[in-house]
């Protein structure tokens, strides 16, 4: 088999399932990435998936222009092997003869000997005319267009061009372990270029996508992967040396990981509703050498009186579940799973987990609202409801400069500064 051959099919497979069968990208990519060794085959296979996902609506139009018949249901795989093939030409540039070689003998692979031919005319017709423009609003869904363009109409442009764009990759260097500036060097010193951001103490930025088995020191926790948006949340919450604080909604555990690394004195209960994505923040603890004394629960974090002991908290994080529309960038796969009913049954859930949470906070004590939607229904709106019903909460003014003023919080849009779609407000309770 040709080497290039297995990671065209892992990504035909995980494509095959996104497109045609409702399943998650990321846990797609958990479950298939594993079987290649090669940590250089695992980011080709992710770079190929985002892009694929990205010009879907360009390799469609290719099909329908250049096959006579659309492509009939049992040949599903064969569509996503073929929107691979694209992708690896246009955006990612690869090389095209070993491209085509690879994406001809992944066909083979996947027992479609009878359709190599066909592979192989529609990659060169791609190579030689180019894919068609095609329609991005055959990407992004009609109710979620006429919604970012009610919440942002000076900006909806910029959203979806931020969302068909690949994200830059951020770090967080564990300042348990040292500083960024030497992290900064070892990068240099493994010939990964990086920069230093203003205004965010811990974070570096690179341009593209980079496996993190390559990160020096990763496996020992010296760093993490973790967009600028997410890390402003730290210096948001503030939460004073050694306090009790809350992370209700804390898996895969970035945002405690982070106050821990800030200070490992603090006593946080960190809970998720989800049993494996928790177990998630007790690996990532142990890999960043925090959270030896945390206390984690999978607990609906509603049902307070199921896992709450009585002591109020001095400080609450609450990153709500929510629609992810401010992180289409890394998650395409929100253009074709969620459902504009979703924006009802998460805000309503939004809505309780404030209302769950907010007799446990102390007085005087701070709640951060956060989350990576960019749907006022989910943010502003939320929040403004909030404050109406809650006598004792209150909206602190914010000192953060960043996106745009939204209600009581701030949102930054997505693509900007960099960054991730980001929202978050701070409600102190009155002493
Ligand atoms: C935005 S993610 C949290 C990301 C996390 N704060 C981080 O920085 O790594 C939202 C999380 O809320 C969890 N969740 C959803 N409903 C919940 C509930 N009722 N109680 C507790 N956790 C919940 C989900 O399983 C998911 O892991």
């Amino acid at each position: 088999m040709n080497a290039g051959a297995q990671p065209r099919v892992v990504a035909a497979n995980v494509l095959d399932a996104v497109l045609h069968h409702g399943r998650s990208l990321k846990a797609e990519l958990a479950a298939g990435l594993p079987a290649l060794r090669d940590p250089r085959d695992r980011a080709l296979v992710e770079a190929i998936c985002f892009a694929a996902l990205r010009i879907r609506h360009r390799g469609d139009a290719a099909l329908a222009a250049w096959i006579p018949r659309p492509l009939p249901r049992r040949d599903a795989p064969l569509r996503a092997l073929l929107l691979a093939g694209f992708a690896q030409l246009d955006p990612l540039g690869l090389p095209a003869h070993a491209a085509l070689a690879a994406t001809v003998d992944a066909a083979r692979e996947m027992g479609r000997a009878h359709q190599s031919g066909l592979v192989n005319a529609l990659l060169r017709r791609a190579q030689r005319d180019g894919l068609p423009e095609g329609d991005w609003r055959d990407l992004w869904p009609s109710w979620l267009r006429g919604r970012l363009k009610a919440d942002w109409p000076d900006a909806f442009e910029d959203i979806i061009t931020a969302g068909n764009t690949q994200a830059p990759t951020w770090l967080r260097v564990n300042r348990l372990r040292g500083t960024r500036e030497d992290y900064l060097q070892r990068l240099q010193a493994a010939g990964i270029e990086a920069q230093l951001v203003d205004g965010l103490d811990d974070a570096l930025r690179i341009d593209g996508s980079l496996p993190v088995a390559l990160l020096p020191g990763f496996a020992d926790g010296d760093v993490s992967v973790q967009d600028g948006a997410a890390q402003q949340v730290a210096d948001a919450l503030a939460p004073p040396r050694g306090a009790r604080v809350l992370d209700a909604c804390a898996a895969p555990g970035g945002k405690s990981a982070h106050l821990l690394e800030r200070d490992p004195t603090l006593r946080l209960v960190a809970l998720d509703i989800d049993a494996a994505r928790l177990r998630k923040v007790g690996e990532n603890f142990a890999r960043l050498g925090v959270g030896a004394s945390a206390s984690l629960h999978v607990a609906d974090a509603t049902d307070t009186a199921a896992w709450w002991d009585g002591e109020p908290f001095d400080a609450i994080l609450l990153d709500a579940p929510c629609s992810a529309t401010g992180i289409v960038r890394r998650q395409p796969d929100v253009l074709l799973h969620r459902r504009e009913q979703d924006i009802v049954s998460l805000a309503r859930l939004q809505a309780s987990l404030l209302d769950a949470l907010w007799p446990l906070l102390a007085p005087g004590g701070t709640l951060l609202y956060a989350t990576c939607s960019i749907l006022r229904d989910e943010n502003e709106r939320q929040v403004d409801a909030f404050l109406g019903r809650t006598p004792d909460a209150a909206a602190e003014a914010l000192a953060e400069t960043f996106g745009h003023p939204a209600g009581a919080g701030r949102q930054r849009l997505p693509g900007e500064g960099g960054m991730d779609g980001f929202f978050h407000a701070r409600l102190r309770k009155r002493a």
